[in-house]
């Protein structure tokens, strides 16, 4: 049996690490960072989200808003209130929560958050900084899935890597984030040939399609590293995008689902909340 990734225990230490660090960054300032989350609409996936992220920060001694609106909110009434948290001093990251309602242009949203409080790793100039490897704020799951592969000292120089899904919050920043760690990186999709030739050659998978089953046993080999991203619904348990049961066995390194990439994604935000913080009393 392969080892398993647990992103629940890994997300407890790193947040306690968060947690000293935040209460240095108070004695030092005087002020603790602050992640101010705006919510639109009922998405229930949304609100939990959005209520784990609050919770998450307020546990790591950092203060946390949630303005919460309705569906109704115009576009430029959004685009307000990202604009007061740019110019509010008391706040260092903002986040809008997505998917925001169809009347709204979401990059017209994204590209007004200040790129220092863009705790997200969302804006245009910060997928730029990452694309070329300049010091850029990470967006929280492929950042997430990074600490979870170091946690292993998983050796990345030089494998094949296959990334099934080519989105831009989680597919294409994960592709590029291996690629600098030295492995050869495939990106795989919905138009993909040959998929189960392609990630049977692959020393790492990583499994982001919102999928149940894409990935099987008979399309991975031996001693494969499994991070599977997938959170989906099937008889009302909650499973990934790869095969758990059947794969494990098989894996040298596995993520469950849930308690895997998910709760990384949240440490990875609070760890961005400091960064930014950080680099505004730097300034
Ligand atoms: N919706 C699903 N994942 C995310 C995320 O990481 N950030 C934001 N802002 N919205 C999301």
């Amino acid at each position: 049996m392969g080892e398993i990734i647990s992103g629940k225990e890994l997300s407890k230490e790193v947040r306690e690490e968060v947690r000293v660090k935040v209460e240095k960054l108070k004695a030092l300032y005087g002020a603790v960072p602050h992640l101010a989350v705006v919510l639109v609409g009922e998405d229930p996936a949304s609100q939990s989200y959005v209520k784990a992220k609050g919770r998450a920060c307020t546990k790591a001694g950092m203060k946390s808003t949630i303005i919460r609106k309705d569906d109704t909110i115009t576009e430029e009434e959004l685009l307000k209130i990202v604009k007061d948290l740019n110019s509010d001093d008391s706040v260092h990251g903002v986040l809008v929560q997505l998917p925001i309602p169809k009347h709204i242009d979401e990059n017209k949203v994204i590209d007004a958050i200040d790129i220092s409080k863009d705790v997200d790793g969302f804006h245009p100039l910060n997928v730029g900084y990452m694309h070329l490897g300049r010091n850029p704020i990470l967006p929280a799951t492929p950042k997430g899935i990074l600490t979870m592969i170091k946690s292993k000292n998983i050796e990345l120089k030089g494998k094949d890597a296959i990334i099934i899904g080519r989105s831009n919050i989680v597919g294409k920043p994960v592709a590029m984030l291996l690629m600098k760690e030295h492995a050869t990186v495939t990106i795989a999709h919905s138009r993909t040939k040959n998929l189960k030739e392609k990630c049977l050659q692959a020393d790492i998978i990583v499994a982001a399609v919102g999928r149940a089953n894409t990935v099987t046993a008979d399309m991975v080999k031996d001693g494969v590293v499994i991070i599977d991203v997938g959170v989906n619904r099937v008889d009302g348990k909650l499973v990934g995008d790869c095969d758990f049961e059947n794969i494990k066995d098989k894996a040298s390194y596995i993520t469950p689902v849930p308690g895997g990439v998910g709760p990384m994604t949240i440490t990875s935000l609070l760890e961005n909340t400091v960064e930014c913080f950080e680099r505004i009393m730097k300034k």
